[in-house]
């Protein structure tokens, strides 16, 4: 036997491999994790074939095929009206986490501070943790998670050294607002701060509202490093491509590391993603697409014992059941795969700390029929 130190003694299996097994051992309905349960548009998967068979089955360049570069900086400018270089401001990456994995191994250094908004998506403290970095959580309040800008302020040390934000966010569906962003940026002028900006659902956005990517904030855009995936966007989260955009002399480090882990990403999906990219209406109107589910999936359950606030983004939307049991979510979310086959989320997996919230994750990107079933399920109990 060998004698090994863990780099990550407290970390164990992701919930979201252990409830799916629950889910699969009861043969329970699976709103759990966050994928689609359908395939994307035909057209790209032909582009995918095509790319296969044009010469594109050798290493892609380091920072990502070019043309697929072009098309995400005329994507990020067409939307934001912010120019990323696609020659030396833009990687293409093995998706967000990896996008999000190479910031922090980047920047982050023994005894550096990381601000981490939870609930928080479960791929950041980890990675702040390999590389020696303090995670400082700062909790979104209330029952409509909104951020309390006075706390995030005061989290803010003389050993801060990233922000990591996330809108639209993963879990509570929330978006931040311009104001949200004009606050962020006003707090951390002057600093020397990096921020994280994780934009993986920047697509998936409800009601008319907009996304405010923290490209569209001279001041925010100028420290940031932002991560996106393509994964979400299109169907496609087996896929496993996103980006990173950031300035140049950040871009620059980025990939020095980028580099020496993955050094470069699947070269045919590359190429098909640049010519399908260059087309709007493949990315515009999934917020549409996504809010007819969210309201289908709201109006079938509208007369449950659970409360819901309408998901302003992403395609998960979170259920209070405090009317129904007092029980702990992790409790309640096992309860309801076990007793009424029905897997989500339970919200304390995002949070470090204690969690007394009653609220349970339900992802709605699924087609009709099982999200039928699922409402079935929750009017039930
Ligand atoms: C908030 C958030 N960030 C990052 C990711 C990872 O994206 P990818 O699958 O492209 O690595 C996810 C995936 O669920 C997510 O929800």
């Amino acid at each position: 036997m060998i004698d090994i130190t863990s780099k990550l003694p407290h970390v164990g299996t992701t919930i979201f491999t252990t409830i799916g097994q629950l889910a699969r051992e009861h043969n329970a309905i699976n709103l759990s994790q966050g994928f689609p349960n359908f395939d994307p548009d035909p057209e790209l998967l032909a582009l995918v074939s095509k790319a296969y068979k044009k010469e594109h089955n050798q290493y892609a360049p380091m920072q990502g095929a070019l043309s697929l570069r072009e098309a995400i900086s005329e994507k990020i400018e067409r939307l934001y009206s912010k120019h990323y270089n696609p020659e030396s401001e833009i990687t293409v990456t093995a998706g967000a986490t990896q996008a999000i994995f190479t910031t922090i191994a980047t920047f982050i250094q023994p005894k550096d501070e990381v601000i981490v908004i939870e609930p928080a998506f479960d791929c950041y403290e980890p990675a702040i943790a390999l590389f020696g970095g303090k995670s400082v959580p700062v909790p979104l309040e209330g029952n409509d998670f909104k951020m309390n800008w006075s706390t995030f302020k005061s989290a803010i040390t003389p050993k801060t050294k990233m922000v990591i934000i996330n809108t639209p966010h993963n879990p509570t569906g929330t978006i931040w607002s311009e104001r949200d962003m004009l606050r962020l940026q006003e707090i951390l002028r002057g600093t020397n701060i990096i921020l994280l900006s994780d934009e993986v659902y920047e697509h998936i956005v409800f009601d008319g509202k907009l996304h405010e990517s923290a490209a569209k904030y001279p001041d925010l855009a100028a420290r940031s490093l932002i991560c996106a995936s393509f994964g979400k966007t299109f169907h496609a989260t087996g896929w496993k491509v996103g980006y990173c955009a950031a300035p140049k002399l950040l871009m620059q480090e980025f990939q020095k590391v980028h580099q020496f882990n993955v050094f470069s990403v699947h070269h045919p999906l590359q190429i098909a993603l640049a010519e399908y990219l260059k087309y709007p209406q493949h990315y515009v109107n999934l917020g549409g697409f996504y809010q007819e589910k969210r309201d289908a999936f709201l109006d079938a359950i509208k007369d449950s014992r659970f409360k819901m606030v309408p998901s302003e983004g992403t395609y998960f939307q979170l259920l209070e059941y405090s009317d129904i049991t007092n029980e702990k979510d992790t409790v309640f979310a096992e309860h309801l795969i076990k007793e009424y086959k029905l897997a989500s989320i339970p919200v304390s997996v995002f949070c470090k700390g204690d969690y007394e919230k009653k609220f349970l994750r339900f992802c709605f990107a699924k087609t009709n029929n099982v999200l039928d079933k699922a409402a079935e399920i929750l009017n039930s109990i």
